[in-house]
């Protein structure tokens, strides 16, 4: 099955540059199991190392992965205190991996809400892949886009201030330019797993183009077919960017 989804959409040729994914329902599949919430974030791992591997192949530029929103710090402490521990954990064993396959990690969010052996344990990451030319891999950890973009217009603001620049020379460039994501392009795919329908202060700002799709798949659940299904639903789909089907298909 998914030789023949990988040979369509290679065949179709247009690829997304950068996805994105609300890895969302890992509580729901363990739930469904009898098992406790942390097992679904357990198996959620192997879900990510499998769809990490696909984007590689399919020498997607960019694979941006919700981990853990600004939000879900209001989550009981230990689920919140499990998370921490797995995401140490599964760092340190994978990031060997991750280098061995040209993997560049990065981190948008505020890496210093994180507990000081995960936080270091992301810069060291960072750091050993730093000069890796294949996958960049953007792990969205204490991340909320609401507050990325205060950030943005509080440096803004101060750069105002300060006289170093005019207010009406605020652009879509210049805010582009204070996020996190500034090294970034845009999301071309905006996936959401665990059946709902909703952003969850995800990329607000930089998904404002982007094709969204929703699948009732747990995260667990979500692998190799899963992944290549939502690429070849993008193929189909006309970007039109306000101009008329008309236009774009000219
Ligand atoms: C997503 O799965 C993982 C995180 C938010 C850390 P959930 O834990 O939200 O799973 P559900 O939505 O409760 O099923
Ligand atoms: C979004 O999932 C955050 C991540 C996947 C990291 P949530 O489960 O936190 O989203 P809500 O609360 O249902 O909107
Ligand atoms: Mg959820």
């Amino acid at each position: 099955m998914s030789k023949l989804l990988r040979k369509q959409i290679l065949e179709q040729g247009d690829i997304p540059n950068h996805i994105a994914i609300i890895m969302d329902g890992n509580g729901r599949w363990a739930s469904s199991k009898n098992l406790p919430r942390i097992s679904g974030h357990q198996e959620g791992i192997n879900s990510v190392r499998e769809i990490v591997q696909i984007c590689g192949e399919l020498e997607i530029s960019h694979l941006t992965l919700y981990t853990f929103s600004s939000e879900n710090w209001n989550r009981p402490k230990v689920e919140i205190k499990a998370i921490m521990k797995l995401l140490l954990r599964t760092i340190n064993k994978e990031i060997n991996n991750l280098n061995k396959n040209n993997v560049r990690l990065s981190i948008i969010g505020d890496l210093n809400d994180l507990p000081k052996d995960p936080q270091q344990a992301m810069i060291e990451g960072i750091n050993k892949t730093k000069n890796n030319t294949g996958l960049n891999l953007i792990l969205a950890l204490s991340y909320g886009s609401r507050q990325e973009l205060i950030m943005a217009f509080k440096r803004i603001a101060n750069k105002v201030e300060k006289g170093k620049m005019k207010s009406e020379d605020i652009s879509q460039e210049i805010i582009t330019r204070e996020l996190y994501t500034c090294d970034t392009p845009d999301p071309d795919l905006l996936i959401r797993t665990g059946g709902e329908h909703r952003i969850s202060n995800f990329l607000l700002w930089q998904s404002a183009y982007t094709e969204l799709y929703m699948t009732d798949s747990f995260w667990p659940d979500f692998r190799e077919d899963q992944l290549l299904n939502a690429i070849i639903d993008y193929q189909n789909r006309q970007r039109r960017f306000g101009q008329t089907s008309e236009q774009v298909s000219e």
